[in-house]
């Protein structure tokens, strides 16, 4: 049941704190703070490459894997949409890695490019929420996100396990390919640890949420804002909004706002911005700056460092705990998610069965 939450959503956006913390425990040993992945039939260490694919939310969390898999690995990441790839035939080398991302295990065009990978000898890893499913089945290993069953459509709690698994996976990576040193891997490994609890702490910023979302509201067209790693968060913040308030949005790297989207900004589009204070802030801050002279209204996610020097420019911000940057696209998740949910009761949506979608796309 709901356990008294007023829609299954709403109860799942309450689990994020304890479902990071149960994917991390099954990742990382508590002792000795490794991660511990199980057997596979391959060599981490010698991996040439990756390909990432996976549809909606789990592909914008492949997206921040392939940030993670870069930087901290050293590992060459493709990635794209599983409709895409299926039919894209790309050149591969024999034993790279296929990463499959699902929740269900069961995605029509997920699947069908789960194929494609193991047909073009590609190691398949599948980081799944419902392990004993067709993917399941068919990939080579199977990193569970232990997110329990989530019964609403938008997806909430699954894609925070899922970038728990993911950046767990790299910290394995990296550290078989001997480019991660242990200092770096235990300051990884702690801010991961760290999050279950600065997670809990999002809930108190309900009220500054509620004030974004009331704005949000009154939108008919809301443009999503973020840069590097923080890009695919706000990719997931529109598919959200879309998805339950059936208000039209739309994600752009920040830098890409002088070449087009910046001719849509006037007072009626409202802007949110995913910018924790991070080495790209101050590029974002000069965007913002850009957006706000020509009449943007600007609502903003940061930590208390980012909202010093943002409170002139922005009308609505949510302060967020302090995080390191690896970590920073889990925390920020929750509240754009939680944003969504919010301005779908403001417009009466049926929050948990929006129209037209289903839980799992089982055709293509
Ligand atoms: O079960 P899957 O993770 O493979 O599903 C992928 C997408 O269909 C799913 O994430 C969809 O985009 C959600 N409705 C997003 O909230």
């Amino acid at each position: 049941g709901k356990d008294g939450y007023r829609h299954y959503m709403e109860k799942e956006l309450h689990e994020h704190p304890v479902v990071i913390g149960q994917t991390l425990q099954r990742m990382i040993d508590p002792v000795t703070r490794q991660v511990v992945l199980p057997t596979l039939s391959f060599d981490l260490a010698t991996l040439p490459r990756a390909v990432i694919t996976a549809c909606g939310s789990a592909f914008y969390a492949g997206l921040i894997g392939r940030y993670w898999l870069e930087a901290e690995a050293r590992l060459p990441v493709d990635i794209d949409v599983a409709s895409e790839l299926r039919y894209r035939n790309p050149p591969l080398t024999e034993g790279g890695l296929g990463l499959l991302i699902s929740q269900s295990g069961e995605t029509a065009d997920t699947l069908a490019a789960l194929r494609g990978l193991r047909s073009a000898g590609q190691h398949v890893v599948s980081v799944l929420n419902v392990e004993a499913s067709t993917m399941g089945r068919e990939s080579d290993a199977v990193l569970g996100m232990v997110a329990g069953p989530e019964i609403s459509v938008a997806s909430t709690k699954a894609f925070t396990a899922q970038l728990a698994v993911l950046a767990s996976l790299t910290i394995a990576i990296a550290q078989a390919r001997g480019v991660l040193s242990p200092a770096r891997q235990q300051h990884l490994t702690a801010s991961l640890l760290d999050l279950p609890s600065r997670a809990a702490e999002v809930f108190v910023q309900g009220d500054a949420i509620r004030a974004m979302a009331a704005i949000i509201a009154e939108a008919r067209d809301v443009l999503y804002l973020g840069r590097g790693i923080c890009f695919p968060v706000a990719l997931e913040g529109a598919l959200k909004l879309k998805e339950i308030s059936y208000i039209h949005a739309e994600a752009y790297a920040a830098g890409e706002m002088k070449h087009g989207p910046i001719s849509l900004i006037d007072r009626t589009v409202p802007i949110v911005v995913i910018a924790p204070s991070n080495i790209l802030f101050d590029k974002t801050l000069s965007n913002l700056q850009e957006a706000r002279a020509r009449g943007g209204r600007i609502l903003v996610f940061t930590d208390a460092q980012g909202a010093a020097r943002l409170k002139d420019l922005a009308e609505a911000i949510v302060v967020l705990p302090t995080v390191d940057a690896f970590v920073a696209p889990i925390l920020y998740t929750i509240p754009v998610q939680i944003l969504a949910y919010e301005v779908a009761l403001l417009k009466g949506t049926d929050v948990d069965q929006p129209r037209n979608l289903a839980k799992s796309v089982t055709v293509e």
